[in-house]
């Protein structure tokens, strides 16, 4: 079996000096989180960088969720800073979409008419015409231009996961921060997701931050994984590590999803 030093397993400092020094997309400087009394996450530093997929993965309960949240403006630290672009971050921006467990589609409304909603933000306004268009290329890029009539009531799961794709790819967003998105998908269904994800974040050129509690999930996906423990933020070189080729049955593969859920047992 492989060694940790061997896998590069890299504690991530406080101050983040152990970080890449290219110029991060995304960064989060020492940020805690604390709910009344309760801390969830203390003084966490992480980077995600340009046209990169990070996955962050932990525990039930070890506060990705939070984690996922305060990295999208959507509640802010008790302490430390986000940096998106090189800027404070403290207010939701369409430059970032997110996408949820459940796909939370507006029932009353047709599958093209959830997706045209994502581009519902000022800084986006678009004629008609050109949303309708914009509308039906997401569609057809997540495989789901028959279904753009459909309600959510007639979408299965993975479908109606897909038009949270669509969502993401319509807004022309740089950045996705994803929280366990196909976990309640079938173990087939999942799969294609997960490469669906991946081709989309590469041929648009952006980035992802994905929870997951799968590690199969982080290490076919992702660059690199964030492994939240309770002594901090644990990175794993995934690309590194495996490259391109993810076979779920490769030694490499099977040694590195060992150290990992070695190292979250822990
Ligand atoms: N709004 C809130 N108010 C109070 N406590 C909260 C709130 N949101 C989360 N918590 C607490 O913060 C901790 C971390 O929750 P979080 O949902 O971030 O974990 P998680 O790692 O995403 O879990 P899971 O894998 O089950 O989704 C939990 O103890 C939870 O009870
Ligand atoms: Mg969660």
């Amino acid at each position: 079996m492989l060694s940790f030093q061997a896998l590069r397993l890299r504690k991530l400092s406080l101050s983040g000096v152990a970080l890449s020094s290219k110029k991060p997309l995304l960064e989060a400087r020492e940020i805690s989180l604390s709910y009344d009394a309760n801390s969830v996450f203390a003084d966490l530093s992480f980077v995600v960088h340009h046209r990169e997929i990070v996955a962050l993965l932990g525990k039930s309960g070890c506060g990705k969720t939070s984690a996922l949240s305060v990295a999208g403006a959507l509640t802010p630290p008790t302490s430390g800073e986000v940096i998106f672009e090189g800027k404070s971050h403290r207010a939701v921006t369409p430059k970032i979409s997110v996408v949820f467990q459940e796909p939370s589609l507006l029932p009353w409304l047709s599958v093209e008419r959830n997706v045209s909603l994502a581009l519902e933000f000022k800084s986006l306004y678009a004629a008609k015409k050109q949303r309708k268009e914009r509308v039906a290329a997401a569609l057809d890029e997540v495989g789901l231009t028959h279904a753009a009539k459909r309600f959510p009531h007639e979408l299965s799961g993975g479908m109606a996961q897909r038009v949270s794709l669509a969502r993401m790819v319509v807004r022309g967003a740089v950045m996705t921060l994803l929280d366990e998105p196909f976990s309640a998908l079938d173990a087939f269904t999942r799969q294609s997701m997960q490469e669906l994800l991946k081709t989309l974040i590469r041929r648009h050129q952006c980035s992802a931050l994905i929870v997951t509690h799968d590690i199969d999930e982080a290490l076919l996906v992702a660059d690199r994984v964030l492994l939240m423990s309770p002594d901090g933020l644990h990175e794993f070189d995934i690309d590194h590590e495996l490259g391109g080729e993810r076979r779920r049955r490769s030694i490499r593969f099977l040694d590195l999803h060992e150290a990992i859920a070695e190292k979250l047992n822990d």
